[in-house]
């Protein structure tokens, strides 16, 4: 039987929640469909921080390298360790070691799910750049504390860095309805975001089968808003991405519904997968996050294992449970009744 080994780390507040019930629901899938996924836990998190002085082992990547995919739950509790320092030293180090450059989170309205907007029937598939851009880390503070303070955040996009995001999204397109809208700021920034044009541009004629719109951010936020059904895949940069697949979420109906994967595309190593969402302090630990973005984040992982019918057989129950009013609309069904409600539509 094949077996698939999975680094798990649920993390913190509700990625522990969330995790759990999108491993219920894959071990499920998995035994349906005839493969096994061999898990192995890791609890790096806050309070693995506040214990050991580090979120993660100095040898966490290497421990990690050796899995076909890692399965992240949330990471974050901003009380007791700052976002600054947490993020740092667990979730964007991954990202950055395992070259996920392609942060891939669909955006659309499952059955059942009423979203805040008028139009229902869009399809969008959000591109983030995953490694580099506004996240570069790069930069620093001078003159801490006095009048003349200041903070230099230094965005870095680098040619390779542009130009295999921008092709990842074109492929995307291919794939799917033929359209991409690259986003930017080209109108104020006068460097990384001319550059991000002028490489879409030069690459658009590889890809003649590709439609593509150029938008600036501001006037992107208003359109999926607007007119989301006039999208298709989308790609942006690292923050820009960020942004934009909150807002995406929100109108799929809010955060518990985006799932995300972090590809690395040539698989030269492993692929990590979590949902858009954070670890919502102001819900953890009461049984009631939605379920529904970690497991379609699930979903996603199977595809990406190569379990295509069982990742397909996850959405069509996620499917299912939103259209019978299961897990639709928030507040209406526990943690535990949603993943309930999905594995017995899988094994139904
Ligand atoms: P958040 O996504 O955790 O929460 C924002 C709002 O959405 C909250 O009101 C929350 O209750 C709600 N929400 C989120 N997920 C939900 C779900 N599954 N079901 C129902 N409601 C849900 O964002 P935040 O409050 O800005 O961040 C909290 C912490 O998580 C911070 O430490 C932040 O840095 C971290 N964070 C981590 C990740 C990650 O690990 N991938 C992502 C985003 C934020
Ligand atoms: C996300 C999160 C992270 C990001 C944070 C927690 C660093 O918001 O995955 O969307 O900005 O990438
Ligand atoms: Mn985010």
């Amino acid at each position: 039987m094949t077996s698939h080994r999975i680094a798990l780390i649920p993390g913190d507040g509700i990625g522990t929640d969330v995790s759990d019930a999108a491993m219920q629901v894959l071990h499920a899938a998995a035994a349906t469909a005839g493969f096994s996924l061999e898990t192995e836990t890791f609890p790096w998190s806050c309070a693995y921080y506040l214990e050991t002085g580090a979120m993660m082992p100095e040898d966490g990547i290497e421990t990690l390298r050796g899995f076909d995919a890692i399965y992240l739950g949330a990471v974050g509790w901003p009380d007791t360790v700052p976002d600054s320092v947490s993020l740092h030293g667990l979730l964007l180090p991954i990202r950055k070691a395992f070259d996920q450059y392609a942060n891939i989170r669909p955006h659309r309205l499952l059955p059942g799910v009423e979203g805040p907007l008028k139009s229902e029937s869009f399809d969008i598939l959000c591109i983030r750049e995953n490694t580099e851009g506004e996240y570069s880390g790069a930069g620093g503070r001078v003159h801490q504390g006095r009048d003349n303070e200041v903070a230099l955040e230094t965005s870095v996009f680098t040619r390779k860095g542009v130009e295999r995001i921008l092709r990842f999204g074109f492929e995307q397109a291919r794939a799917r309805r033929g359209h991409l809208t690259s986003v930017t700021k080209s109108n104020a920034q006068k460097y990384s975001m001319v550059f991000w044009d002028e490489m879409t541009r030069a690459l658009a004629g590889e890809y003649p089968d590709v439609t593509v719109s150029h938008m600036h951010i501001d006037a992107m936020a208003a359109r999926m808003v607007m007119a989301p059904e006039t999208l298709d895949v989308v790609v942006a940069s690292n923050l820009f991405g960020d942004i934009l697949t909150d807002l995406g979420a929100a109108i799929q109906g809010g955060l518990g519904f985006a799932a995300s994967a972090n590809i690395c595309p040539d698989r030269a190593a492993p692929s990590m997968f979590e949902p858009v969402h954070g670890s919502a302090p102001d819900i953890a630990g009461q049984n009631i996050a939605n379920p529904i973005a970690a497991i379609w984040s699930g979903a996603m992982m199977l595809h990406h294992l190569g379990e295509s019918a069982a990742a397909e057989a996850v959405e069509n129950a996620l499917s299912a449970t939103t259209a019978q009013g299961i897990g639709a609309r928030p507040g209406s069904h526990s943690t535990q009744q949603i993943t309930d409600a999905v594995i017995a539509a899988l094994q139904g």
